[in-house]
């Protein structure tokens, strides 16, 4: 979680509560307004996260929201989320 908060503090803050780490955190591990967790550990395919920054969600938009091309997450963040989610999403 201390390489994901700050993206989700610049990128996501201005519309959900991912401002501090605390925050972040418990922010991703919500139910989704879509049904179901933001995040299953260990399974970043399957998390709607990882699903909505890299544009493979089937519920709403990709984010953050209204973003195309390079206004999307750099290629290197998306990775770290996939990469965080995979190893377990450490609250740490
Ligand atoms: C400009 C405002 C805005 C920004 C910035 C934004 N979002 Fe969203 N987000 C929304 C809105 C509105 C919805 C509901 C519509 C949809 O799902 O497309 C949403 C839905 C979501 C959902 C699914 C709904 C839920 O309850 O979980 C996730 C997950 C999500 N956003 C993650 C993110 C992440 C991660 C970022 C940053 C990379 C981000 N958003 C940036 C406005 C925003």
């Amino acid at each position: 979680m201390s390489q994901v908060a700050p993206i989700l503090a610049a990128r996501c803050s201005t519309c959900h509560s991912t401002d501090t780490v605390a925050a972040a955190n418990t922010y991703v591990r919500g139910t989704s307004s879509c049904g179901g967790p933001r995040l299953v550990a260990s399974d970043a395919t399957a998390s709607l996260l990882f699903q909505k920054v890299a544009g493979t969600q089937t519920c709403g938009g990709r984010m953050p929201r209204g973003c195309s091309g390079n206004s999307c997450l750099p290629q290197v963040q998306i990775d770290l989320i996939r990469d965080w989610i995979n190893a377990g999403a450490p609250n740490n």
